[in-house]
């Protein structure tokens, strides 16, 4: 897994800068995003669990799973849904929590393993892009990737992703895919850019984790929140946009970076689906969509999908070793976003 020394040091010499966004995530920003799940403008969270509530009887009786997967499971909120399904048709063995961070997944197993009689809980610290393989095998899994988070990877790592979760997938095992769908503008900008401002803050936290971490000297209130549609790519972007010229210095890296009045940094990427594209991209991967779930107003979408088999199909082959010894294979390729050009200068 990339450090934060390796991606600010990457991102902030980069042209257009960038920060990758699993660094928003220190317990203030965990807190934040916490706090955007419950947004009136955030409606992707909101939709996922009225889809996982209509669902989780006919996921679980549909896969026959015993084992739930979650990867990047987080407080395990959304995999209870899941679980009560597969306890209520009486299939439920086993959980494995997959998450970053070591806290998180060991206060979460603790609770689950309380909460479900008898359920054998196998939690497993990893990155989602490196560490697939450590995940136990063995029984009938159901792998979840809940959030939308997919969303998060560059074309090119989620289709490293998608490969790698076909390639850990065996006959009997489902993926199921939470994905955010293209809508309309104005409600897509309005959820990354809300009226009380807390994307805004959890947006500039990443610069209080780079001080910290990194002994940094950003002025945070020097930078503001941006987000836009970029509708050829489908996907949100956050920005953050330096409203002088300033330098900062980042002495953990003994790096000196400029900013130009104007300079916007990118943040995050959040692509949005369309079931076509969800469809292509996991047949690419060696994946088919075998059920395609939306709530009401088709803001948001549930996939199923299993390995395909048959005539033609060459398994895939994860190459996780490779990608850990040299570190590439899932860096976020070189960022080419449009109005990031330094202005008032
Ligand atoms: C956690 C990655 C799904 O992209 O919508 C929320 C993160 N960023 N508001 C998303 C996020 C700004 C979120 N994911």
């Amino acid at each position: 897994m990339s450090t934060i020394e390796e991606d600010v040091r990457r991102g902030l010499t980069a042209h257009p800068k960038d920060i990758p966004p699993k660094w928003f995530y220190d317990d203030r920003g965990s807190s934040l995003f916490d706090e955007i799940t419950r947004l009136p403008e955030y409606y992707p969270t909101r939709c996922e669990r009225a889809i996982l509530e209509a669902r989780a009887p006919e996921i679980s009786r549909r896969t026959n799973a015993d084992t739930l997967v979650e990867l990047g499971s987080g407080t395990s909120d959304k995999s209870r849904v899941l679980l009560d399904g597969m306890r209520d048709t009486g299939t439920l063995r086993r959980f494995v929590p997959f998450d970053v961070s070591k806290q998180t997944l060991h206060d979460a197993a603790a609770a689950i393993e309380r909460e479900y009689a008898g359920i054998d809980v196998q939690p497993v610290v990893g990155d989602f892009t490196l560490d697939l393989e450590s995940i136990p095998r063995g029984g009938r899994r159901l792998v979840a990737f809940l959030g939308g988070t997919i969303g998060n990877l560059l074309p090119d790592a989620r289709s490293v992703f998608l490969r790698d979760v076909a390639a850990m997938l065996g006959r009997d095992d489902y993926f199921l895919l939470g994905t955010d769908l293209v809508k309309d503008v104005a409600r897509l900008e309005a959820a990354y850019d809300d009226g009380q401002g807390v994307t805004a803050e959890f947006n500039k936290n990443v610069l209080n984790v780079i001080n910290r971490e990194l002994d940094a000297d950003f002025v945070v209130h020097a930078f503001e929140h941006v987000a836009v549609f970029d509708a050829e790519r489908e996907w949100i972007e956050m920005r953050l946009r330096s409203t002088r010229a300033q330098t900062v210095r980042v002495r953990a890296l003994q790096l000196k970076v400029e900013f130009a009045a104007g300079e916007e940094m990118r943040t995050e990427v959040s692509a949005k689906f369309t079931r076509g594209r969800v469809e292509r991209e996991l047949r690419a991967a060696g994946m088919e969509l075998v059920e395609w779930w939306t709530d009401a107003d088709g803001d948001f979408a549930l996939s199923l999908a299993r390995r395909r088999t048959g005539k033609g199909v060459v398994p895939g082959k994860a190459s996780y070793r490779e990608r850990r010894r040299t570190g590439k294979g899932v860096v976020p390729g070189k960022a080419s976003y449009r109005g990031n050009r330094p202005t008032g200068k």
